[in-house]
């Protein structure tokens, strides 16, 4: 890995919450660690983050970039080719568009890209 990111938030270290209450708590804890792990590189995603970001990536990119990242053969860029450690250009590129591509920043929030990363930047096809 070429780069790493020495900034990257320990997030969510010893927060135990209390089974039964706080659930919300549970959830933003989860969210935050996931940035931080997303953010840092795509490390491993677990499974429900890469089923999360496969949902979220049927409704908004499979129609140009192709089922199960498949590219159809159009103009979209094959996802399964683009570089693995690069979340940076990945989070540039959805949120601000590219060529043929629109802008998502108004659509996805940064988890729902931290969840297609996870998605996009573990598969193996490559
Ligand atoms: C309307 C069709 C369309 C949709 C929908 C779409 N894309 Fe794209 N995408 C493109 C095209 C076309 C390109 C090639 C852009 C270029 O390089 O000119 C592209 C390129 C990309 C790239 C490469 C950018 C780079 O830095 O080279 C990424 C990453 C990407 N898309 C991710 C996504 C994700 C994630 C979604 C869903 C949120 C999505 N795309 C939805 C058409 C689309």
């Amino acid at each position: 890995m070429p780069r790493s990111n020495p900034a990257a938030p320990a997030a969510g270290r010893g927060e135990a919450p209390c089974r039964g209450e706080r659930t919300r708590g549970i959830v933003a804890v989860a969210g935050a660690a996931l940035l931080a792990a997303a953010s840092a590189h795509a490390a491993d995603p677990a499974p429900e983050e890469i089923e999360e970001g496969v949902s979220i990536y049927e409704d908004f990119c499979a129609m140009c970039h192709g089922r199960d990242l498949i590219n159809p053969g159009g103009l979209a860029l094959d996802l399964r080719k683009f570089p693995k450690g690069d979340f940076e250009r990945f989070r540039n590129s959805v949120l601000n568009g590219k060529g043929g591509m629109p802008a998502w920043r108004d659509k996805l929030s940064d988890e729902d890209i931290a969840l297609l990363w996870a998605y996009i930047g573990s598969s193996s096809a490559n």
